[in-house]
């Protein structure tokens, strides 16, 4: 088929698409809970002829398309899980859900794939070896569904796998995507002071829990600042800091906890030391001890050069030059990065942004919205990828 009889093809699933993802919107499921949205996409894939349907985990769903020919095997993933966020849209398709919301997008990234596996499997006679649809939950929540459908064997004999998010700091009609690391390691750190407290007009007799939490959120800033190469992309915050009940008691102890993005696993593990060391010398400096605890979250994103230059060139034939832009890596997270411990692949942004319609909200935020017409994008770059890749 030629391609403009395919992107005919992909044009019919719009309206569906669309009603698809106004569905799931209306009804959004917490991270581990994505039970009634994977019966959805198993009942809707269900009636199609050469798809064999399984549910590797409770809420996932996994659809394997099986080519006219054997031959290699690409695995494309969505996301599938909402926030706890309460949605302000005033919406017909708002969520119905009190304080549950697709906040990201990935009703969207359900749909897209949907329609992709609809698509592909009418054009099942130009498809040498096998695509796999990975409906995955948990993207939102540590450790994350990919790491679970690894381990459930989704990834056996897999030769790539691409994944992408609507992206709502891009406009419609683009596609951003970067060759190598594109997203950080999001991990995280508490330190727990234990200290001194007592009587607010006896502060000699204490040492002051809060005073010495605030030396440490002070001293912290020295790590980026002066010990990490400057050119090299790296954040560490404090983002809770809590401690005391009354104004006249001084705390007794003192919670901090906060926030590492990384994209080196060398300067991770130099970042964690960093934080121990200096957060155990500042509270012993002032004579109380802490317990420090750091907790390593998603890995690095890192885009496969071979599979980057496939999508890459095909934005810019289906999508045309303009389209394709090269985005500067995020200091987001994602658990696509378990699937790329397996085999090579990418992920990249389909631009979902369109100030004059309003939707400029970012992602996450109640008022979150995106350009619907930016899915029939990314459905057109994940089927031409496919038929390129096992064309
Ligand atoms: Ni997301």
């Amino acid at each position: 088929m030629a391609a403009r009889d395919i992107d005919n093809l992909i044009e019919k699933y719009k309206s569906t698409m669309i009603d698809w993802r106004r569905h799931l919107h209306k009804f959004p499921e917490l991270s581990y809970q994505e039970h009634e949205t994977a019966r959805f996409v198993y009942r809707t894939l269900e009636k199609l002829e050469n798809i064999e349907l399984s549910r590797p985990t409770p809420t996932s769903v996994m659809a394997r398309l099986h080519g006219c020919e054997p031959g290699r095997v690409l695995v494309i993933r969505a996301d599938t899980d909402a926030l706890p966020v309460q949605e302000e849209n005033d919406l017909e398709y708002a969520s119905r859900k009190p304080g549950i919301m697709h906040a990201c997008g990935h009703d969207g990234h359900i749909a897209m794939l949907m329609a992709t596996a609809e698509v592909l499997a009418s054009l099942r006679d130009q498809i040498k070896g096998e695509v796999r649809f990975i409906f995955q939950h948990a993207e939102e929540k540590y450790p994350g569904g990919a790491e679970e459908l690894v381990q459930a064997g989704v990834m056996e004999k897999a030769d790539w796998v691409i994944g992408a998010h609507l992206w709502a700091s891009l406009k419609v009609g683009t596609i951003g995507i970067g060759y190598g690391s594109i997203m950080a390691s999001p991990d995280g750190f508490r330190i727990t002071i234990k200290g001194r407290g007592g009587h607010a007009a006896l502060p000699h007799q204490t040492n002051d829990p809060i005073a010495i939490g605030a030396q440490i959120v002070t001293n912290l800033q020295h790590i980026v600042a002066r010990n990490i190469d400057p050119l090299e992309n790296v954040v560490v915050s404090v983002t809770q800091f809590k401690a005391g009940n009354t104004d006249n008691i001084i705390s007794g102890s003192a919670e901090l906890s906060g926030t590492v993005r990384t994209f080196d696993p060398k300067i991770r593990r130099k970042i964690s030391q960093l934080i121990e060391r200096i957060a155990k010398g500042i509270t012993e400096a002032h004579g109380a001890t802490c317990i420090y605890n750091y907790y390593e979250g998603y890995r690095t994103v890192i885009n496969s050069q071979e599979v980057t230059k496939v999508i890459a060139d095909t934005v810019k034939e289906v999508l045309g030059e303009e389209a394709l832009i090269f985005v500067r890596p995020s200091m987001g997270g994602e658990d696509f990065s378990a699937y790329l411990q397996k085999t090579p692949g990418t992920f990249f942004f389909v631009g979902a942004g369109n100030k004059e319609k309003g939707l400029s909200y970012p992602h996450h935020h109640p008022r979150f919205n995106i350009d619907e017409e930016g899915m029939i994008n990314g459905v057109r770059i994940f089927v031409h990828t496919t038929l390129k890749l096992l064309g």
